[in-house]
């Protein structure tokens, strides 16, 4: 039975980020009927920042844990069980300051984990979540097509391509609703907008 996790990470009930995702778990579930879909909305539960107790106890060994630092890494623990457990990811990105939100940077903090996500071995690093594949479904205010003069200032795409990659993951794709802008200007219709987009979305999810 498939598993599919669905991240979210844009504050606003109206995102374009969240149609997107939408749109892709109803196209799974359509495709996968008896799939799981595990929802973790990282703007409405935001993991807290890394602090003293939690990066001790991240290299504190399992074995010599205190209660207090087991207890730090609790949900951490429990993010990334939902990463081990699930087939496939869809992660709603928007794009706040050219980069993710920092409540995406955060749900990261807690994921990428020694001996969890990722080893160091005789090669170097090596990333322990082997075989999954990831959507990332991003809307932004501007558009940043390769090839155009902005296309520098997207650090979504290459962060998240060398973070994911980085704890194993490499089959991971990217669509974009660029330009909402228009939308918010009232330059376009959002459904027409949205449209050709939602399409990738779709394929991408059947
Ligand atoms: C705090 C904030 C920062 C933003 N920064 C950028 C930016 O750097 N570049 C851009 O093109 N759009 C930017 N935008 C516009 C958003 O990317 C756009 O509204 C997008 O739809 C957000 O995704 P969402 O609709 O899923 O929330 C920003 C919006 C907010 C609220």
């Amino acid at each position: 039975m498939a598993t599919l996790l669905h991240l979210d990470s844009s504050p606003l009930e109206s995102s374009i980020s969240r149609e997107l995702t939408r749109e892709f778990v109803k196209t799974w579930k359509a495709k996968h009927t008896d799939g799981t879909v595990i929802v973790r909305d990282l703007a409405a539960h935001p993991a807290k920042p890394l602090d003293a107790q939690s990066i001790g106890a991240i290299y504190t060994p399992a074995a010599g844990r205190t209660p207090e630092q087991k207890a730090a890494l609790a949900f951490s623990d429990e993010l990334i069980g939902e990463l081990k457990k699930a087939d496939e990811y869809v992660i709603g990105v928007a794009m706040h300051n050219f980069s993710i939100p920092s409540v995406l940077k955060l749900w990261i903090d807690q994921v990428v984990r020694s001996g969890e996500t990722f080893s160091y071995g005789e090669g170097g690093a090596q990333g322990l979540l082997q075989g999954k594949k990831a959507t990332v479904l991003i809307a932004s205010g501007g558009v940043y097509e390769a090839g155009t003069p902005a296309a520098g200032f997207n650090h979504i795409e290459p962060y998240l391509r060398t973070i994911l990659g980085f704890i194993g993951l490499t089959d991971v794709k990217f669509v974009t609703a660029g330009g909402v802008a228009q939308i918010m200007t009232g330059a376009v219709d959002r459904e027409a907008f949205l449209k050709p987009t939602l399409e990738q979305v779709r394929s991408q999810a059947a």
